[in-house]
Formats: structure tokens, C-alpha cells, sequence
């Protein structure tokens, strides 16, 4: 089973997905936890390469195509024979941020970015996605207050660009019904953990 979780900047995607994890592995199940940009060295220096704040031109074709180099060498480091093994994989953004960040806020087009994914992914999609859904003006102020996060060139983005990649999640939910499932991220922290563990619990039950 491969989830990925999705969602604005300050969503609070990670430190729930993490509580919840702790959960289910106390109960046994296998989970392999991993986040994009990312996950493996190689993967890395080039996470590096896309939020570097000092890279502000880099072209937006070019970082939607560095984005997709990240995921491919990271399916084949780690998704791919995790998934083979019978873990089950969580990773933090994945595919639908490529589609949200690059095909609509950035206006590359969703299908465009779709394209160049399924040659980089083989037409891997996730079995289920978890959309952390937040005012991202709410999600920005929570990363301000947080002093541990460090900022990356698309935490410095205006807010009409966050609104964008919201709307873009949003609809992405609509055109994939059975993947999706939208979290509302502005509830007390407690009621988001319960409401994610139950939602993850039900899909590992049926399957
Ligand atoms: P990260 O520090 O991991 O942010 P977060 O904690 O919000 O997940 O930075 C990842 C950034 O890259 C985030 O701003 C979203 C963006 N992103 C894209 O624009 N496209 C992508 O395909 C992915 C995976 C991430």
C-alpha cells in the first residue's frame, strides 16, 4: 500500500502523519515513512538544488523536471522495493504536489506535469492520498510561529500562490474520488490524528 500525504504549507501533514505512524506501529504494521524532495543522497542534492532560496530564477519547467528526477530516483531507492518487501509506504508529498505547486500555481498546466511524471513514475500512482486541507493563510501563519522550520524558495511565494495550490488540490480531489480523501487541517489537533488514523485503518482492512 502506498499513501501519500498532500497539502499547503503549514497543513500540519507532517507531525500528524507522524503521531499516527507511531500509533500503528505499536500495533504492528510496517510502515516505511519518506518525504519528497528527497528520501535517498541522490534525491537530496537535488532537494537541495529546488529550494535553495539563492536560486530564485530558477526556470519552472526546470524545477517541475528536477522535481520528477527527485521522485523517479526515489521510487527506485526506496518506494519500489519497500513496496515489494510488504511494507506499506507513507511518503510526504509526492505526485499531486507536482501538480498543484507546478501545473497550477506555477501555471505549467496539469496535464503537461501529468506527462512528464508517468515517464518518470512508469504510471505509479499512489493507492491512497490524504489531503491536509487548510486556509493557507492560516498555514503560513503557523510556519511563522514555528521557529524550527527552515524557510525554502516556495515558502517565500505570495499568498495568491499558496490560494492557487490549495484550489489546485482541491480539484485534483474531485477528478481522483477513490485516491483522494480531504482531512480538514484547521481542527484541533487531536480530532485531525483520530480522523487520519481512522481513515488509513479502514483502507488496510479492506485490502
Ligand atoms: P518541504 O520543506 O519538504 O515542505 P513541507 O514541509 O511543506 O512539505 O519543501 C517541499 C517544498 O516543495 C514545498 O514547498 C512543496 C514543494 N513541492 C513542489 O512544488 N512540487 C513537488 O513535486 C514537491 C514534491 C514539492
Amino acid at each position: 500500500m502506498f499513501i501519500t500525504i498532500e497539502g499547503v504549507e503549514g497543513s500540519g501533514k507532517s507531525s500528524t502523519m507522524k503521531k499516527v505512524v507511531e500509533r500503528l506501529k505499536k500495533e504492528g504494521y510496517q510502515i516505511v515513512t519518506t518525504r519528497e524532495p528527497g528520501g535517498t543522497p541522490i534525491a537530496e542534492q537535488i532537494r537541495n538544488i529546488i529550494l535553495d532560496v539563492n536560486n530564485t530564477n530558477l526556470d519552472a519547467r526546470a524545477e517541475a523536471l528536477l522535481y520528477a528526477a527527485s521522485r523517479r530516483q526515489h521510487l527506485i531507492e526506496k518506494v519500489w522495493p519497500n513496496l515489494k518487501d510488504g511494507k506499506i509506504v507513507i511518503c510526504d508529498r509526492y505526485i499531486d504536489s507536482s501538480l498543484a505547486y507546478q501545473g497550477g500555481a506555477r501555471h505549467l498546466g496539469i496535464e503537461n506535469i501529468i506527462n512528464i511524471n508517468m515517464f518518470a513514475t512508469e504510471n505509479t500512482w499512489p493507492d491512497l492520498t490524504l489531503l491536509f486541507d487548510i486556509d493557507p493563510e492560516i498555514g503560513l501563519r503557523r510556519i511563522a510561529q514555528n521557529n524550527n522550520r527552515e524557510v525554502n524558495r516556495l515558502d517565500l511565494e505570495k499568498l495568491d500562490f499558496h490560494r492557487n495550490v490549495r484550489k489546485t488540490f482541491l480539484e485534483l480531489a474531485k477528478k481522483y474520488p477513490n485516491r483522494y480523501v480531504i482531512i480538514d487541517s484547521s481542527k484541533p489537533q487531536n480530532e485531525v490524528e483520530n480522523e487520519t488514523y481512522k481513515i488509513i485503518k479502514e483502507r488496510l482492512n479492506a485490502n
